[in-house]
């Protein structure tokens, strides 16, 4: 029953603002994808990390990496990656071997999730859940809108309906899946444009159960400016 973690990390991180593709950029000092790696590392059960640079950036992912080695034996790989996030995953998938029994997709994005969350996920896997995710009740009302595109961008969207906050979780990462059951997904499911940004979804459009376990709000994802912010304090903190 070995398990691999596949991290994203081919995103230019458009939301973050300009710089270097946002899973470089350090935090604290050290590069986000370092932090994302240890994270999946620090996991007894994760014995492979693939790790899915941006499309022209493995060697200097692979660099970078080889300047942190870890201390454990958890073994390290670099892919290049794609356009979107769902090619992304399906490239690093395509490194993982035969006999890794279940694999964790992580964003490299999300670099301070906690090891008891990882190990929450790797423990349902294993229990028989084909697709796990760590989940937090939302705390903000969600309104689904109708967008504003072409020559009305800009206006005001109306408002088309409110989900049930109660009912509502927001799900984070490392999701965790029958190696098997994730892999079909890749190769059926095909969604237009922007492709999948998380792939429980992909595996509940097979028809799938896809279950959540509790997450952790130190697994939150860096997406804006203040997220940097956040994601160092979180780190001093951890310093004391
Ligand atoms: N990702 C990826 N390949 C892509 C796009 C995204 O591997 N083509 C990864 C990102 O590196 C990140 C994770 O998917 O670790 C989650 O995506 P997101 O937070 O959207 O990161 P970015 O796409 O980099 O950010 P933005 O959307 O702001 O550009
Ligand atoms: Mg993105």
């Amino acid at each position: 029953a070995r398990t691999a973690a596949v991290i994203p990390a081919a995103g230019r991180g458009v939301r973050l603002g300009p710089g270097a593709p946002k899973a470089l950029r350090p935090l604290s000092g050290t590069p986000m994808l370092v932090h994302a790696v240890r994270a999946m590392a620090g996991s007894r059960a994760v014995s492979l990390v693939v790790v899915v640079a941006p499309p022209d950036g493995a060697d200097e992912v692979q660099r970078l990496l080889d300047a942190y080695p870890l201390t454990g034996t958890t073994e390290v790989v670099v892919v290049p990656g794609g356009e979107t996030r769902q090619e992304s995953v399906r490239l690093g998938l395509a490194a993982v071997p035969d006999s890794v029994t279940t694999v964790l997709v992580h964003d490299a994005a999300r670099p301070l999730v906690p090891v008891d969350t990882v190990d929450a996920v790797v423990a349902a896997v294993r229990d028989g859940s084909p697709a796990v995710v760590p989940a937090l009740p939302v705390t903000d009302t969600v309104k689904r809108v109708e967008p504003r595109t072409g020559d009305r961008a800009g206006e005001p969207e109306p408002v088309v309906g409110t989900p049930e906050r109660a009912l509502l979780r927001a799900v984070q990462t490392p999701q965790g899946f029958d190696r098997a059951t994730l892999a079909a997904a890749h190769e059926k499911i095909v969604l237009e444009g922007d492709g999948a940004t998380d792939d429980a979804g992909m595996v509940e459009r097979m028809g799938v159960e896809v279950v959540v376990v509790p997450g952790h709000e130190e697994a939150f994802k860096v997406t804006r400016p203040l997220d940097l912010v956040l994601a160092e304090a979180v780190l001093a903190r951890r310093r004391k």
